[in-house]
């Protein structure tokens, strides 16, 4: 499929190139990586330029990942990254670590989600899914209406292939009226 291309009402979503191959290098060394995504270890400028000249767009010919960057401006620079995965229509996020803190990957988020459930035939629900103690993760899930759904076989592959702990959620076409709460075992109350 043609890459797609999502407004907010601060962001742009659009497809990643090889011009952002040096932001996605540097942010891709943030610690928080090792320990939580299954992105290569360490990260380099190579790892960097294959996925955006050659995953990102044969992922989204394919239709098996759709990728977008995440900037606050058309033609602006990357500041994260978004993705949706064929496969059990499963999110996954990351922002780079200067721009944490301003709600931008909920807002990112929640239009890919919307997006999805409207455009992408076969989306009844989207699905999240993240290391157990991702926190800051699961924020974002919450705050973008995800209905916690971890159980305590819920796992996550891990970098080696071995299932790790995982969380999960998912949300529909809107939040479950249950959905801020349901997160209370993991989150505690929302503040
Ligand atoms: C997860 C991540 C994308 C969050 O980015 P962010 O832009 O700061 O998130 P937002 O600003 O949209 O925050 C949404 C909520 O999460 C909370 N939050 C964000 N980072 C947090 C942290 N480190 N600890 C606790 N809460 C956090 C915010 O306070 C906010 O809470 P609220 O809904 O109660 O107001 C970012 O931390 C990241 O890139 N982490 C590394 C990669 C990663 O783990 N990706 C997810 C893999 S499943």
């Amino acid at each position: 499929m043609l890459p797609v291309e999502l407004r907010t009402a601060r962001l742009v979503l659009d497809l990643p190139v090889e011009d952002d191959v040096e932001r996605v290098a540097r942010y891709c060394q943030d610690p928080l990586f090792e320990q939580f995504l299954t992105t290569p270890w360490p990260y380099t400028e190579a790892h960097a330029r294959g996925f955006l000249t050659e995953h990102v767009p044969s992922a989204w010919q394919s239709g098996s990942e759709l990728t977008w960057a995440i900037r606050t401006e058309s033609g602006g620079r990357l500041i994260g990254v978004i993705s949706l995965r064929a496969a059990g229509r499963e999110v996954g996020y990351w922002l780079g670590d200067e721009h944490r803190g301003s709600a931008y990957t909920t807002e990112a988020l929640g239009a890919v989600c919307a997006w999805a459930v409207e455009h992408w035939p076969g989306t009844e629900t989207v699905t999240w899914r993240a290391n157990a103690g991702n926190v800051a993760s699961a924020m974002v899930a919450r705050a973008a209406g995800f209905r916690n759904t971890t159980t305590a076989t819920t796992t996550v592959p891990g970098r080696d292939g071995a299932e790790l702990e995982g969380w999960s959620g998912e949300r529909g076409r809107i939040p479950a009226a249950d959905a801020v709460e349901s997160w209370v075992p993991l989150l505690g109350g929302a503040e």
